[in-house]
């Protein structure tokens, strides 16, 4: 049966590289008999530009109903200055926790071809491959109460609320568990339970489910120690568990291991692996409308799609190695440009992963 994706390709560089993306997708239509069919919508700043909301009611019932989203990236300078409840982030948030998508997960992926491109030394990087499970629709990002009041003293105050349920740490503890039974077996969970009571409890909930996986070694990190060990010995680790806002800065300081933001992919899943697919990056408007934005990492984005939501790890497979197939042929965007390679664009960089496949 023909399954249904949304495209949301959103701000900035968004369109770009969801075009590059889409571009792969109607290529396996033609050579694999990939039985998708896609339907585009708005999301982000372009929405509000056209509803007044980051997210229109209509957009979320659609990729509600749909097998899978493909979202770019959401933003811009232009709507920095809206309404928190309206910027065009809120709209991603809200398809994020609208969907239940607990559970992103953002591997940062060394292509072999690229250790030169990281700023850290090849060897530091050489062999790369760390999963990182963050959990999505909890923590920070969504705790109540939130906001900015005004104190008897006159003087404003910003809040925001960090919580976390047992059942939430449990979930996402599992898929993380489970995850590392597929790989090397080991768990590295990120927390600041030394200061934090709500992460005092992660790590105790984490010590509880871990007795379902006795083959998996388990270590618990603070997150300050970990953002350092990321950079001094990043292949000490397999599989990292953390929250919500602790995995939105871990995952950008591990893409750079792997070269750029450009490269790190993502899919975000609920409990039955029903997902929104979007790259860790922002929508770069330092660089929108340029066509330099690299589309790799979205590329990869679709092939965790066809492997987590469409049932067809074949063609993730195909796509990956046609990703690798032309980092093999030198061409690179400017972000993992490197002295003898062969820079290209946005679009002739989508047109050779065609080209491959
Ligand atoms: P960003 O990730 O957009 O950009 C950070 C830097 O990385 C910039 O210099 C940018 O040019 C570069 N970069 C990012 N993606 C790239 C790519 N594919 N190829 C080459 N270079 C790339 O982060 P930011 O500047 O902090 O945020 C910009 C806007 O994006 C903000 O509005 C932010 O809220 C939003 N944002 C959205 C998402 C999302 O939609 N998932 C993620 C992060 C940030
Ligand atoms: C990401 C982004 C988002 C986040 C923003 C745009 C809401 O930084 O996907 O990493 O913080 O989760
Ligand atoms: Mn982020």
């Amino acid at each position: 049966m023909t399954k249904e994706v949304l495209i949301l390709p959103g701000d900035g560089i968004g369109p770009e590289i969801t075009a590059e993306a889409v571009k792969v997708l109607e290529a396996l239509k033609e050579s694999d008999g990939l039985d998708i069919s896609m339907t585009e919508d708005l999301v982000g700043g372009a929405a509000y530009d056209v509803h007044g909301v980051p997210l229109a009611d209509a957009t979320m019932a659609k990729a509600k109903s749909a097998d899978a989203v493909l979202l770019g990236a959401v933003g811009g300078y232009k709507w920095e200055s809206l309404d928190i409840s309206v910027r065009p982030e809120k709209g991603l948030l809200r398809l994020r926790s609208e969907m239940a998508l607990f559970a992103n997960l953002r591997p940062a992926y060394l292509f072999k071809q690229l250790a030169d491109a990281s700023t850290l030394k090849p060897e530091v990087v050489a062999g790369l491959d760390i999963l990182i499970v963050r959990e999505l629709t909890g923590g920070i990002y969504f705790g109540q109460p939130r906001g900015v009041r005004t104190l008897e003293n006159g003087e404003r105050q910003g809040f925001n609320t960090y919580v976390y349920s047992e059942s939430e740490i449990k979930r996402i503890a599992h898929v993380a568990f489970q995850a590392a039974m597929k790989r090397n077996k080991k768990l590295t969970s990120v927390d600041k339970a030394n200061v934090l009571e709500v992460t005092e409890l992660w790590r105790e909930v984490i010590d509880e489910v871990a007795k379902e996986y006795p083959e998996v070694a388990v270590n618990h990190m603070y997150v300050d120690n970990a953002a350092m060990q990321l950079v001094l010995n990043p292949k000490q680790f397999d599989v990292m568990v953390t929250g919500n806002m602790f995995g939105d800065i871990l995952s950008d300081e591990a893409s750079m291991l792997t070269g750029s933001i450009g490269m790190l992919a993502s899919a975000s899943l609920d409990a039955n692996n029903k997902g929104m697919y979007e790259p860790s990056h922002g929508s770069a408007p330092d660089i929108a409308g340029q066509n330099i934005a690299n589309p790799l990492a979205t590329i990869l984005s679709a092939a965790m799609m066809l492997r987590y939501s469409l049932g067809r790890e074949d063609l993730a497979v195909k796509i990956e190695n046609a990703v690798s197939a032309v980092l093999d042929q030198g061409l690179r965007t400017g972000d993992i440009w490197s002295e003898g390679m062969t820079k290209v664009s946005t679009s002739q960089m989508g047109d050779a992963v065609v080209a491959v496949l």
